[in-house]
């Protein structure tokens, strides 16, 4: 894939997660398969709470694809880590989803309405299947990670498709505007949440870089003194104990 000054951040962000920063990869595939989850439970609550029949049946798909898509990435990561370690315990922790802010008690689709999750759904699966792409052929190398990217990207081409078709079809029936607020206000939140969590990673970067100068400035000369004045090898031998007879002259 070509990369262009609009996916250069995103694509170098990737780079770091996939490629460079050990064990990363791993976890982030656990992780990602919470926000699968997720997004399927989403789903779900739409398949109750629209009044819109002719949408269920798409609704119910897109939760199916999400949540078979949550076990694809699973199982990749537990390939990845020889399912333990770090990546294991995100994927065992059943409170990920809440704790992470990827749902709350009250579904999406009740804190949106129908034409504001239409445009959500459209927004976010096009965003997600730009990333994806971009993961795939970052990781092109590994074929059966390169498989799983491209049948989740055959899902998330219907995901994308039938959420447009449906915000065309609201705007064609009189709600042009509407239309174009909803997806504004998706943009604009999506933007917002972006910006909180790049200063929120930032700010426990440099936390992380001025906590290691710290450690280093502080305690350091402190290590180099208390390793001058112990004995090498850490272990005190016992001072040898004198002959009983030599005792006994002691006592005298
Ligand atoms: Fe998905
Ligand atoms: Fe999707």
């Amino acid at each position: 894939m070509t990369i262009s000054a609009a996916n250069l951040p995103i694509w170098l962000a990737s780079w770091l997660v996939w490629k460079i920063v050990p064990g990363r990869a791993a976890a982030k595939m656990a992780e990602f398969s919470h926000t699968e989850a997720g997004s399927g439970l989403d789903m779900l609550a739409a398949v109750e709470e629209t009044t819109r029949p002719e949408l269920r049946a798409r609704y119910f798909r897109h939760a199916l694809d999400e949540l078979r898509h949550a076990r694809l990435f699973r199982e990749r990561a537990q390939a990845w880590s020889g399912a333990r370690g770090r990546t294991q315990a995100v994927l065992e922790d059943s409170g990920f989803i809440a704790s992470h802010g990827i749902r709350t008690t009250e579904s999406l689709f009740r804190q949106l309405g129908e034409r504001e999750f239409l445009a959500f759904v459209w927004v976010h699966e096009k965003r997600g299947a730009e990333q994806f792409d971009i993961y795939a052929s970052l990781l092109g190398h590994d074929a059966a990670t390169a498989a799983m990217f491209a049948e989740i990207a055959k899902d998330e081409r219907f995901h994308i498709a039938y959420s447009r078709a449906e915000l065309d079809r609201l705007a064609k029936a009189g709600d042009e505007a509407g239309v174009r607020g909803a997806v504004f206000k998706v943009r604009a939140r999506r933007a917002w949440q972006l910006w909180v969590r790049l200063s929120l990673d930032f700010g426990n970067f440099m936390a992380g870089i001025w906590l290691t100068i710290l450690y280093v400035v502080l305690l350091g000369p402190f290590s180099v003194v208390a390793r001058a004045e112990r004995p090498v090898g850490g272990v005190v031998p016992p001072a040898p104990r004198p002959a009983p007879a030599d005792r006994a002259r002691e006592m005298i």
